[in-house]
């Protein structure tokens, strides 16, 4: 596996690829793997000739109170997890080659960005979507792998994607989780004790939702204040939003009908969880 930590050559290495004829697989991260990145790189291997993980704890889609400094980073465990599932190319840039002196353009999704996670973390997807703007014009892929876990960021990701005309194929793969159902998470390390223990409700709940969807429950309320009296039995937690949204535009939905997005984000202690399902209802 090769390790590139410049921008520059980065860029060398992905045209000579793309002269080749062959393709390249991006599966950006934040770096401190865990299954659900290594599940993309598999994704990513079947698809592709070359795979490129970049490893980039991204500054400006931190909050300036948010975890930017304390976010969890272990690039020597990466490099092994990440060779170990056959990653060609770990790209490891730094903030000052990505951001130089005067850098002066971001890139903002409309719409999308605006409600779930957007409304309580201002200017998060704004620098999701000039980061992997930028990755997407360094790294050149054919094809980028994403969670579903982080739904919005998915779907602002592919907005940005197809109204840019990047031409970047934009694959969304499921959540991986626990044994208790926790979505795997690098923030989970953030986690231990009964805080670890309270975190499963997340999902708990989230299945809770989709059974009462399934047996036929029409009306999101009944379903969001379900799914907020379980999280409130466990005394670490604080909701920070419980949504039924349309997942096309990630609106909230009057009345389930066809496929939603229940999705919620809750603070267990002081780490922030995120996590959802779509779940199709039944025809009326
Ligand atoms: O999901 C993440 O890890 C980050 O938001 C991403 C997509 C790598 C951009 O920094």
């Amino acid at each position: 596996m090769k390790v590139i930590d410049t921008v520059a050559r980065m860029m060398t290495f992905s045209r000579m690829v793309r002269k080749e004829g062959k393709t390249i697989g991006l599966v950006p991260t934040m770096g401190y793997l865990h299954e659900g990145h290594l599940s993309l790189v598999k994704a990513a291997k079947i698809s592709n000739d070359i795979v490129v993980m970049s490893i980039f704890v991204n500054p400006i889609q931190f909050g300036p109170k948010e975890d930017y400094n304390n976010y969890p980073r272990d690039l020597g465990r990466d490099e092994e997890l990440a060779r170990s599932a056959g990653v060609d190319v770990t790209f490891y840039p730094s903030a000052k080659d990505i951001y130089p002196e005067g850098y002066a353009t971001y890139v903002n999704v409309e719409g999308l960005a605006k409600g779930l996670c957007g409304k309580s973390r201002p200017g998060h997807f704004r620098g999701v979507t000039t980061v992997v703007a930028k990755l997407f014009g360094i790294v050149k892929p054919d094809a980028a792998y994403f969670g579903q876990k982080d739904a919005q960021q998915a779907a602002v990701i592919k907005k940005m994607a197809e109204d840019l005309n990047m031409d970047i194929d934009i694959r969304v793969l499921p959540t991986v989780r626990e044994a208790d159902g926790l979505a795997k998470s690098s923030r989970n390390k953030y986690l231990s004790g009964a805080g670890r223990r309270d975190a499963a409700i997340l999902y708990q709940s989230l299945l809770r939702a989709q059974s009462l969807i399934k047996e036929g429950e029409k009306d999101p309320n009944k379903v969001i204040k379900t799914i907020k009296a379980m999280i409130k039995t466990k005394g670490s937690s604080r909701i920070d939003y419980v949504s039924i949204v349309d997942p096309g535009n990630l609106k909230d939905v009057a009345t389930i009908k066809g496929p939603v997005l229940v999705a919620l984000a809750v603070f267990i202690g002081k780490t922030r969880l995120i996590d959802n399902v779509v779940v199709n209802a039944l025809s009326p």
